[in-house]
């Protein structure tokens, strides 16, 4: 029997289509809607393939932007959704920073259309794709929930002005419930190589750049600075597998009865590794040492950020058990299976399986 029907937007990129695969694992039936925009159709084929079982649900998807709100709402009702889980956004710091209206009009503007649609329907649970980001620089460490927000750029104030709206929502009607998950750094990818990060160009984020340079692509991983208050000189962040992250969603969606209004948690693993802790946990997984060198620290960069994963053990029964050598040797695999993510396969609408 089924658990329900979840409904994920941008459920076909990279911890929308982690958390699909554990969903359907779990016996939820998943409708994904996508506008393809930075992620591939591939993605849900591979999904597919990959959510097999005798307990698994169905995986069914639609080409939708999330400003369309009567597209939604007509997907809510004729797909009988029970829950919706929201990726869907832009995520890029640098692109904020130069292109803000672009970012409230998809992250916030987005979230609005989304939660409109849901009113109409009757939809009142939603788990949202949070992010540490929300704390800015935060005063001290690990980093718990009641933690000052702040944020320094646009793509940290979409997120902030998200929860504020989720949380002026659960105010007014206390139907709702509405969990923000706050995540650190995802990083890793499904261990059948499937399945990972697709990143658009040369990835600012660590690990993919990593798993470039070891596949050749760029000469050396530049290390931004080795001169901050920590052991080793470089930045610490607490790097989470992206399954762990996916289960911690399903975890977020079987407790959310139990979470009436607003509540917010963090998705982490209350551990911090430096820079040079994951490039050496990346040329483990290779099997040879991944060149770098130091240069500048880059602008805006914290030294050290991690997380007090406690509340979601309490509330959601979730923890992250996977290891840093798990998620450098996974997202090798990925990487390496897949030079060029999921380009060149399936051009074309993609086919929604039987
Ligand atoms: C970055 C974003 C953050 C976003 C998160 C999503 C910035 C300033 N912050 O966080 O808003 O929520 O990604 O995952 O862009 N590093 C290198 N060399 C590199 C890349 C990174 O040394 O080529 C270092 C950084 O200085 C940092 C660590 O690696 O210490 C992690 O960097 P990154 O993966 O970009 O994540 P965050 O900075 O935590």
């Amino acid at each position: 029997m089924t658990r329900g029907t979840v409904l994920l937007t941008g459920g076909a990129g990279y911890i929308g289509s982690h958390t699909a695969v554990e969903l359907l694992g779990a016996g939820w039936d998943v409708v994904v809607v996508d506008d393809f925009s930075n992620s591939s159709p591939v993605a849900l084929e591979r999904v597919a393939q990959v959510a097999t079982g005798p307990s698994a649900g169905h995986l069914r998807w639609h080409r939708l932007d999330i400003a369309d709100t009567a597209g939604l709402t007509s997907v809510l009702a004729d797909e009988a959704v029970d829950a919706v889980v929201h990726f869907a956004g832009l995520k890029a710091v640098g692109e904020s920073v130069a292109q803000p209206l672009r970012y409230y009009t998809v992250n916030v503007a987005g979230s609005a259309s989304l939660l409109r649609a849901m009113d109409a329907t009757g939809v009142r649970r939603l788990v949202f794709s949070s992010s540490c980001t929300v704390y800015g620089d935060p005063e001290r460490v690990p980093i718990d929930e009641t933690a000052a927000r702040g944020a320094s750029n646009p793509y940290g104030r979409t997120k902030l002005v998200v929860e504020d709206m989720l949380m002026d929502l659960a105010a007014a009607d206390d139907g709702w419930q509405l969990l923000a998950l706050r995540y650190f750094n995802p990083v890793g990818a499904h261990a059948s190589g499937r399945l990972g990060e697709d990143p658009e160009g040369i990835p600012n984020n660590l690990m993919p750049y990593i798993m470039q340079v070891a596949a050749g692509r760029h000469p050396f991983v530049r290390v931004f600075g080795d001169d901050y208050p920590t052991p080793d000189g470089t930045g610490i962040r607490d790097y989470i597998h992206v399954v762990d992250l996916a289960l911690g969603h399903v975890a977020a969606l079987e407790s959310s009865d139990d979470l009436p209004g607003f509540t917010a948690v963090n998705l982490g693993t209350g551990r911090g590794s430096s820079v040079l802790e994951v490039i050496a946990a990346a040329s483990r997984a290779v099997g040879r040492d991944v060149p770098y060198q130091v240069v500048e620290r880059r602008p805006g960069d914290v030294a050290a950020t991690w997380a007090e994963p406690a509340l979601a053990e309490k509330l959601l029964g979730w923890r992250a058990t996977r290891t840093l050598d798990e998620m450098a040797a996974d997202h090798w695999r990925w990487q390496s299976r897949n030079p060029q993510g999921y380009a060149g396969e399936g051009a074309g609408p993609p086919t929604p399986p039987a």
